[in-house]
């Protein structure tokens, strides 16, 4: 990436993080420890990606309203799937984002309700701050719902469960990566293409973008789970080994995995190509998800 797109990813990073500090409630709020828990993990940093791709998506083209809000609802919604993620019901991890994780600095119980509340959350900022265009409200609402929901997000995470020890297949593979994780990255460059008012063929254009940018983020995770350090990462390393994850590492092997997150790469910058508007910045960001070292 060149240095004027590196300065305006962190221009967009800083965009995003002053907006979750204006639009979240503050941590002294009602119940404190709640709210303390619910900022713990927002402002616990993290590369805000999805953020960043629904803002660069909704300048493809003339935007008719500010995304951020929209962008803080996403980032709300991915850190509330963090937070159940790391539970020691589903893979019970004790480190994100460089910091304990959340049922380890406060409790279980706070943190699955902190990350209820970011969920509903999420809405709540959308249908509040698109209230005077109530058909991007509309979109919006139903691209983040249906995204994180029973047939994709978590029905990614319920395989992904169910899977752990079992031999593992390419279907199930997939399915577990284009859902658990692709259906939510996709959504942030639906939605930030929603501002656009976009035609059908540029949505389908922008979901073939998501969905290969989508397996080169979870081939990405599955490698660096596998190759790096906590340090690095911010998380624990090796866990889908010890808990017998299905991953493109246990499938393809490491270099098989590269080969397939380097595929699924050119895949979505071709989409992105076809997509055309002002795509310089989403294509570096493309390009950049295949190299990223946390
Ligand atoms: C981690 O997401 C969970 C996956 C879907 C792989 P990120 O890698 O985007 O995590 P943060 O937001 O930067 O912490
Ligand atoms: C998590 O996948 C995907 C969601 C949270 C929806 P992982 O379990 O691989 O994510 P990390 O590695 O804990 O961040
Ligand atoms: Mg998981
Ligand atoms: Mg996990
Ligand atoms: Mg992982």
């Amino acid at each position: 990436m060149n240095q004027v797109l590196k300065e305006k990813l962190a221009t967009y990073q800083n965009r995003v993080e002053l907006g979750i500090d204006q639009l979240l409630p503050s941590a002294s709020t009602r119940p404190e420890r709640l709210h303390a828990a619910m900022r713990y993990s927002m402002e616990a940093g993290g590369k805000r990606i999805r953020p960043v791709l629904m803002i660069a998506a909704s300048e493809l083209f003339p935007a008719q309203a500010d995304p951020l809000a929209a962008a803080v609802a996403i980032e709300c919604l991915h850190t509330y799937t963090l937070i159940h993620d790391d539970l020691p019901s589903i893979d019970n991890s004790d480190l994100r984002r460089g910091r304990p994780s959340c049922h380890t600095q406060f409790d279980e119980a706070t943190a699955v309700l902190a990350g209820d509340s970011l969920l509903t959350y999420a809405f709540q900022l959308i249908a509040r701050h698109y209230v005077n265009e109530p058909a991007l409200a509309t979109c919006l609402i139903n691209d983040l719902a249906s995204a994180s929901g029973s047939q994709h997000l978590i029905g990614g995470q319920m395989e992904d469960i169910d899977n752990e020890g079992q031999p593992i297949d390419a279907d199930t593979l997939r399915f577990i990566h284009e859902n658990k994780t692709g259906a939510l990255l996709t959504a942030a460059l639906t939605m930030g293409l929603r501002f656009c008012k976009p035609t059908e063929q540029q949505l389908e254009q922008i979901e073939a973008v998501g969905y290969h940018i989508g397996l080169t983020f979870q081939i990405v995770d599955d490698i660096l789970d596998a190759t790096s350090n906590p340090q690095a990462l911010g998380k624990p390393v090796g866990n889908d080994n010890a808990a017998e994850k299905s991953t493109y590492i246990a499938l393809h092997g490491i270099e098989g995995a590269y080969t397939e997150a380097k595929m699924h790469t050119a895949e979505a910058l071709a989409a992105a190509q076809a997509l055309g508007g002002n795509n310089a910045f989403l294509l570096e960001l493309i390009s950049d998800l295949e190299h990223r070292i946390h």
